[in-house]
């Protein structure tokens, strides 16, 4: 299934597949079974392959660029960039025009191709006018290495201003069963400016998959995030379990419900859960077999209403770097 990305966008795959989770952002990867899940995507029909510059410092573009070759008309290729992430964790952000000019350079070197589908800008830097940042982003598509240009977990404000300058394709943000926060404010806003909205983490980092019984399960970055951690991780479970009763009434997985959930909230969202592994890019993918009705959708709100979920999604630090 293909939707349209922005108004004047692309038709793109309404699941997409995260790659973050292949450069060692969830535990340890096999770059065998990673490059075979990037390929499966492809062979699939799933052309949206979301990455990041700052994954693993280009890691996760040099093995897309492994697993495109030959192929890069089949790829979507939607690259982040302006965030700084080092093995110690978060490092800041950087949106200054001759910062993008270069990184935009490096990225199509790693990716071996000399264009890339969606640019995005990974976090608005408050020490930059977004208007300097985009406009940076809209000489990259002048000058052709750029086809769209996206953001990152941006303000309303700092949106409307984006599109003053450019035509902004897409949003990134967080967006699941129990990630609502853009709701009241962010889509409306996205929505009248014809921006397309990718919704990244449907899974809530797999713990809407069922996965995790106990916090000592998760033991790679997502132990730093308040919403994996004691107490609320408990209150978290409670909810995952009224989310597997709902998929088992509907005959799907916990997955399967979730990304479902996000794909019914509008034709103009697509959705990228994270995986390394075929099995689940597959799973994933059969999402798009799951219906639900209307009154289905009233049923999972009322299990589970907006504002639901314990703990933050991310650490303070990274926090601060959100809706800027
Ligand atoms: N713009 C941003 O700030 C931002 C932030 C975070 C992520 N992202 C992008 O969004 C993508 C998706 O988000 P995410 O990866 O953080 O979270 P996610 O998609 O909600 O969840 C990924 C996790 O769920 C597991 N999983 C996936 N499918 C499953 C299935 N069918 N059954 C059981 N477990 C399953 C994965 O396991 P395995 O790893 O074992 O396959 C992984 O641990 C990322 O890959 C990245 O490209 C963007």
């Amino acid at each position: 299934m293909n939707r349209q990305l922005g108004i004047k966008g692309p038709m793109v795959s309404a699941i997409g597949l995260g790659c973050m989770g292949m450069s060692g952002a969830y535990g340890e990867s096999d770059e065998k079974e990673s490059i075979a899940t990037i390929e499966r995507a492809l062979e699939l029909n799933h052309n949206f392959l979301d990455t990041a510059d700052y994954y693993l410092a280009g890691h996760n573009e040099q093995l897309i660029a492994q697993a495109i070759k030959g192929k890069r008309d089949k790829a979507f290729l939607s690259v982040k960039t302006g965030m700084m992430l080092s093995p110690g964790g978060y490092g800041g952000v950087n949106g200054h025009p001759d910062f993008l000019r270069n990184a935009v350079m490096y990225s199509l070197q790693r990716l071996k191709t000399d264009y890339i589908d969606l640019y995005t800008l990974g976090r608005v830097d408050p020490n930059v006018p977004i208007e300097d940042s985009v406009g940076a982003l809209a000489e990259l598509v002048q000058k052709g290495v750029v086809r769209f240009i996206g953001l990152s977990e941006a303000s309303a404000e700092s949106i409307r201003r984006a599109a003053t300058v450019h035509t902004i394709t897409a949003l990134q943000t967080e967006y699941s069963l129990w990630t609502r926060d853009i709701e009241d404010e962010i889509l409306p806003t996205i929505r009248e400016l014809g921006i397309g909205l990718v919704a990244y983490a449907p899974l809530s980092r797999g713990f809407l998959s069922g996965t995790y019984k106990k916090p000592e399960d998760i033991k790679d970055n997502r132990a730093h995030m308040p919403r994996y951690q004691g107490e609320n991780f408990y209150k978290n479970l409670e909810l995952v379990e009224k989310v597997k009763m709902l998929a088992s009434q509907k005959g799907c997985t916990p997955s399967q419900l979730a990304i479902a959930w996000v794909l019914a909230q509008g034709e103009d969202i697509i959705t990228i859960p994270g995986t390394k592994r075929v099995k689940y890019l597959e799973d994933n993918i059969a999402s798009e077999n799951v219906r639900l009705s209307s009154g289905d959708l009233r049923a999972i709100s009322e299990i589970l209403p907006a504002g639901v979920v314990s703990g933050t999604r991310y650490p303070e630090r990274f926090m601060s770097a959100l809706n800027r």
